[in-house]
């Protein structure tokens, strides 16, 4: 398979991201948002203030989407953290990593200091190990924060990564 190309996205990709997002609320495990949010809801999730939202194509096709913005405000504006998808079609091919390089690599260049996810699920392995690969650390552990549909209340991980 081709490598990714990563562009910003524009409103034109809205219909494909919330396609992607749609996966994931049906996977029940990885992220927070549940079905009853409606398209425009996750639109404006993705399309935050202040975001920077980037797009992965394999062979022309929308195949993952990453979100990234500051995670607090004033003082706490020079941490980054980010939200990262890749349809279930396109996963095991390096789109996620891409755009976790990519990422990091923009967060460096907008002059953040640090990211930091904030809600890892611990269950999520492939999440998990992709952060690691790239060199965040687990700083803790929220004991049952996300309601998994599957496992039930299991924790999630904060992760973070120095700049
Ligand atoms: C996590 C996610 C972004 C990974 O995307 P991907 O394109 O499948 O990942 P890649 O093919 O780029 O894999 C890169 C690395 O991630 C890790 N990884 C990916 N899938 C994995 C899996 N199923 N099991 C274990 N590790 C995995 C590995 O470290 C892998 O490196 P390796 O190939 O050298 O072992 C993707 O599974 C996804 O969108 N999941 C649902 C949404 C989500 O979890 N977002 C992040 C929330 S914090």
């Amino acid at each position: 398979m081709a490598e990714p190309e990563l562009r910003p996205a524009t409103p034109a990709d809205a219909a494909a991201i919330v396609a992607i997002t749609r996966e994931l609320i049906a996977d029940g495990g990885v992220y927070p948002h549940t079905a009853e949010m409606t398209d425009d809801e996750l639109v404006g999730y993705w399309f935050a203030p202040k975001g920077q939202l980037v797009v992965a194509l394999l062979d022309g096709r929308i195949a993952g989407v990453y979100l990234m913005k500051p995670q607090w405000m004033g003082r706490g504006s020079h941490v980054a953290t980010a939200s990262y998808a890749v349809a279930s079609a396109a996963r095991g091919h390096g789109v996620g990593e891409a755009l976790g390089r990519h990422s990091i690599a923009e967060a460096r260049r907008l002059g953040y200091r640090a990211m930091q996810f904030n809600l890892v699920v611990e269950t999520n392995t492939a999440a998990v190990k992709l952060w690691q690969k790239l060199g965040f650390r687990i700083l803790a552990t929220l004991p049952g924060v996300f309601r998994h549909d599957v496992h039930g209340h299991v924790g999630a991980h904060v992760m973070f990564l120095e700049l």
